[in-house]
């Protein structure tokens, strides 16, 4: 993007806030009496996460994981680099991956097979946005906040070069 101005709002605060309640409510009900592992993925996650385990009713332990595509295009390869791995294993754990955004699902798709080859108990996956047109990896989120259509998505966490993360509020680019 060379030139580009901000879109409107998509999604509100207020908005943000009722559905990442609904979520947790959601996941409260399917892990009730049992211990999940959170794992934030680094840095776009980090405002849903915080925002989303206080809405979750149950066990909740915490860990990141950083992660990054091969290659300066924006284009995601599906080849991952790890930045951060975990602290601690996930063996027999109900892992709940937290992400931003599934895009290509590439990203998504090889830190799945990562986790799921260390032998958790189970592995779901909540995603705040989901932009299902441009789906290249076979990969599903359990738990989704919002379907969205392909736009270039800023605020709440998400990024253009490293900017914008701290809008309380979903909003996009659009190129001029
Ligand atoms: P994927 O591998 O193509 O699914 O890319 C996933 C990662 O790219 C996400 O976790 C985001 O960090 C980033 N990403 C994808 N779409 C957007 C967007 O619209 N705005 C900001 N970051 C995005
Ligand atoms: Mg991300």
């Amino acid at each position: 993007m060379s030139g580009y101005r901000f879109g409107e709002v998509m999604i509100t605060r207020e908005e943000l806030k009722e559905r990442v309640c609904q979520l947790g409510a959601q996941i409260s009900k399917d892990y009730e009496g049992e211990r999940v592992l959170a794992i934030c993925v680094l840095k776009g996650a980090i405002l849903f996460m915080s925002d989303l385990i206080r809405e979750i009713n149950a066990d909740v332990h915490i860990d990141f994981m950083a992660v990054s595509s091969y290659g300066a295009t924006t284009k995601s390869s599906g080849v991952v680099r790890i930045l951060k791995d975990l602290d601690s294993s996930v063996r027999g754990e109900h892992v709940l991956i937290v992400e931003d955004i599934i895009d290509s699902g590439l990203t998504l798709k090889y830190l799945k097979d990562y986790l799921l080859a260390q032998g958790p108990k189970s592995l779901k996956i909540v995603t705040l946005l989901d932009k299902p047109e441009r789906r290249a990896a076979e990969v599903t989120a359990d738990y989704v906040g919002f379907s969205i259509e392909n736009k270039f998505i800023v605020g709440y966490g998400l990024d253009y070069n490293q900017m914008y993360r701290n809008l309380p509020y979903i909003s996009y680019l659009e190129e001029v």
